[in-house]
């Protein structure tokens, strides 16, 4: 049975149409805006969990446990809906040594009153064990915690992704090849999506990784996931075939940020899109899509800000 939802944010979300790039490059593309379904948390992510808290509001739970790195959209996002629904929050945080001291994802965690406990990034491999520990200690003291795995993937998570397909079809064109770009993370997004158009023989998902990753560690995910989604899904073969990882991340990011606006009108979060975006620029510039093709770039996020970027804007 197909699992059910709260309805937390506003959908469907907006399509930005850049009309330069058909200029340009000869293809059309449309950004669609996911962080617009709300003022805070709203991100492609809020999807998922509109389903995931559904089923934590009906098995009673009382402690969610999550993990992320310290710019994670979806710690954000847990931390402020398990203050919603009254459940305790604990959110384990890949915190490098030399971090900058705040970011705004960060900081809306603190204000969501979760229980961050910091991971140095040398043990950050262990994570899963402790975060093991914690669950096991919480159920010994009769709560009910629950566990909301990186990318919030699987089941029932992938729902909310569907959902974002068929938001996305009245854009889908008949006539010419369609291409969506997705950032990959955990890979659960460009997995829902491919799942969702694989009938359809004109249309390509095609997902960009910005950070170091390796096939091994996203077949493990994408196995897993089938096996939880078996009597929902068709298995596919070739889930690796359009799958970029370890794109370069540009160090030069404030500039990015400026030249993307000033050149598209379009503002893309330093952290994780906007390397995305650059990424996908540059396949443009090297003829990976065919001219003529339609093009919609998922903008899965809300911008976020450290104070690292910031102090880099110098005196004004
Ligand atoms: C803004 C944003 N985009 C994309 C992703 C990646 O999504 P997924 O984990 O589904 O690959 C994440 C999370 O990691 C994210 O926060």
């Amino acid at each position: 049975m197909t699992p059910h939802k709260h309805r937390l944010g506003v959908f469907p979300t907006p399509l930005q149409k850049i009309p330069l790039f058909l200029e340009r490059y000869g293809v059309s593309l449309n950004i669609k805006h996911e962080a617009t379904s709300h003022y805070i948390i709203g991100g492609t992510k809020l999807r998922s969990l509109e389903y995931i808290f559904h089923e934590l509001s009906t098995q009673n739970i009382t402690d969610v446990i999550s993990l992320g790195d310290i710019n994670s959209n979806q710690c954000k996002i847990i931390s402020i809906l398990a203050k919603k629904f009254n459940i305790n929050c604990h959110l384990f945080i890949r915190t490098p040594e030399n971090r900058a001291a705040l970011s705004s994802n960060h900081l809306f965690t603190k204000i969501a009153n979760a229980n961050i406990i910091s991971i140095p990034v040398n043990k950050w491999l262990m994570v899963s064990a402790i975060a093991n520990r914690l669950l096991e200690k919480l159920k010994r003291e009769n709560k009910k915690p629950y566990f909301i795995p990186f990318g919030c993937g699987g089941f029932p998570g992938f729902f909310g992704i569907m959902e974002l397909g068929k938001e996305l079809l009245p854009a889908i064109s008949s006539a010419s090849q369609n291409y969506i770009i997705t950032p990959v993370g955990s890979g659960s997004l460009y997995f829902a999506l491919t799942h969702f158009f694989s009938q359809n023989i004109n249309t390509n998902v095609v997902g960009i990784c910005p950070f170091e990753e390796n096939n091994h560690r996203h077949a493990h995910r994408f196995k897993q996931w089938t096996e939880e989604l078996k009597s929902f899904i068709l298995p596919i073969n070739n889930l690796f075939e359009n799958l970029h990882f370890n794109v370069p991340l540009h160090l030069k990011t404030l500039d990015e940020m400026t030249r993307v606006f000033q050149e598209y009108e379009v503002l893309l979060d330093p952290h994780y899109v906007l390397p995305v975006f650059l990424y996908f620029e540059s396949m443009i510039k090297n003829n990976y899509f065919q001219k003529g093709s339609n093009i919609i770039f998922i903008n899965t996020g809300s911008i976020n800000l450290d104070n690292e970027l910031i102090s880099n804007i110098g005196h004004l």
